[in-house]
């Protein structure tokens, strides 16, 4: 393993597709480690441009420029920091040999369609999942609702962040629900998974890292991160998350055959339902998970540094240091260009720290930094976190 001197003939090229909060920590990491480091990302200023050598604004969704930039930048490594990516294009820079693609073009281009990993997890793996349904109508929909047993959640197949999902618990909504997946999913696929609602005590992610190691995969679990979703958008999260020693078995069992099945190097965010000693799968991110920003509180390494080294071909550390939280910072405003005020308050709450992570504009619900803390019980540091967060006010201009 070696790395080259970045801005040289021998340099070791990353390309992170995508260039969000979770990109511009990976890329600082991968900064530390001495690569170079390519940011794209379809709009100017995202922020982990920031932190880069150099960026480009593109369609990534279209296969010709993405192929265009790859063929242009030949990295040695592309890192999908999103979903809505052209994948396709990715298979090819990748069967091409051209590029590594992190953590595989298969796991990326499956895990960015729900029916993709929905019918590898269940189907092939054979692995827990709530019962579900793909439909391509509002009468199918309200037919698989029906079936399946109300209370059902209906997602476009391809959405992120809670985008285009209800949940509907009378048959009566089913066109509403159609009608809102339509208007919500990054694709016009007209294809929703109508899933039950599985009836959990609390979700985790479990963060799972396939990383060398003398020459050999690994795969290490950090500890469970427990969080709280808020119309599909997760508002805060924590680590530990408590579970039986039979649901974390299982847990890990689950995602070990997921992450088996995705292969390639890198940290996977595996999302699980658990109630009592019962886990269920229900998705898994081929990257940093956002409710692993907690581990910039919390462990020795944190997800951002996981992934960095891990696709690099380093060995990793996923041990945990402290007890701790994270809370999001959301926009409150449409508008470019705004301010935080209230920062020094928030960084006099013990233990508190902060990421504002420089985003050119602002939305109402766009997510614009985070707050972590540590703490002698989840509970403390989940409270210092959200006090942290709240002293955080986005000002106009
Ligand atoms: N079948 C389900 N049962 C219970 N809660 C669910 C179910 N599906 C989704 N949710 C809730 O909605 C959140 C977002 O759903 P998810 O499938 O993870 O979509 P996204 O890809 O937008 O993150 C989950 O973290 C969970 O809180
Ligand atoms: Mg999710």
């Amino acid at each position: 393993m070696r790395i080259g001197t970045p801005l040289s003939a021998n340099s070791t090229r990353v390309m992170l597709l995508g260039a969000g909060e979770l990109g511009k920590e990976v890329a600082i990491e991968l900064q530390r480690l001495g690569a170079e480091v390519i940011a794209v990302d379809r709009y100017p200023n995202a922020p982990a441009m920031q932190v880069a050598h150099r960026s480009h604004v593109i369609p990534m969704t279209d296969p010709q420029v993405l192929n265009g930039i790859i063929m242009a930048e030949a990295p040695h490594i592309i890192v999908p920091e999103i979903e809505a990516i052209a994948t396709e294009a990715l298979a090819a820079i990748e069967a091409a040999g051209v590029a590594r693609v992190i953590p595989t073009g298969r796991a990326v281009h499956l895990t960015m369609n729900r029916e993709g990993i929905r019918r590898l997890a269940a189907e092939e793996l054979g692995l827990p999942t709530s019962p579900y349904a793909f439909v391509g109508s509002a009468a199918e929909l309200a037919e698989a609702a029906h079936r399946i047993g109300l209370p059902v959640f209906v997602k476009p197949v391809m959405s992120s962040s809670g985008k285009g999902q209800s949940m509907i618990d009378a048959l009566e909504d089913a066109a509403n629900a159609w009608a809102h997946a339509q208007s919500s999913g990054r694709v016009q696929t007209a294809r929703v998974i109508v899933e039950e609602r599985i009836d959990f005590d609390f979700e985790i992610t479990l963060l799972t890292v396939r990383s060398m190691r003398e020459g050999a995969v690994r795969t290490d679990f950090c500890a469970p991160i427990g969080h709280r979703q808020v119309q599909g958008d997760y508002v805060e999260s924590w680590q530990p998350q408590a579970m039986s020693p039979a649901a974390l078995a299982a847990a890990q069992d689950i995602a070990r055959k997921v992450t088996d099945a995705l292969g390639g190097l890198g940290v996977f965010g595996v999302e699980l339902f658990v109630r009592g000693d019962e886990v269920w799968f229900s998705e898994v991110s081929p990257r940093p998970h956002d409710t692993g920003l907690v581990t910039l509180a919390t462990q020795t390494m944190s997800e951002f540094a996981l992934h960095a080294r891990a696709i690099l071909g380093l060995p990793v550390d996923v041990s945990q240091r402290d007890i701790g939280a994270s809370a999001v910072i959301y926009g409150g405003m449409d508008a470019p260009g705004i301010a935080f005020e209230g920062v020094d308050e928030a960084l006099s709450v013990p233990t508190a720290d902060l990421r504002l992570f420089g985003k050119p504009e602002s939305y109402e619900r766009r997510r614009m930094g985070v707050a972590t803390a540590r703490g002698d019980t989840v509970e403390q540091a989940r409270e210092r976190a959200r006090e942290a967060a709240s002293k955080v006010r986005p000002v106009q201009g």
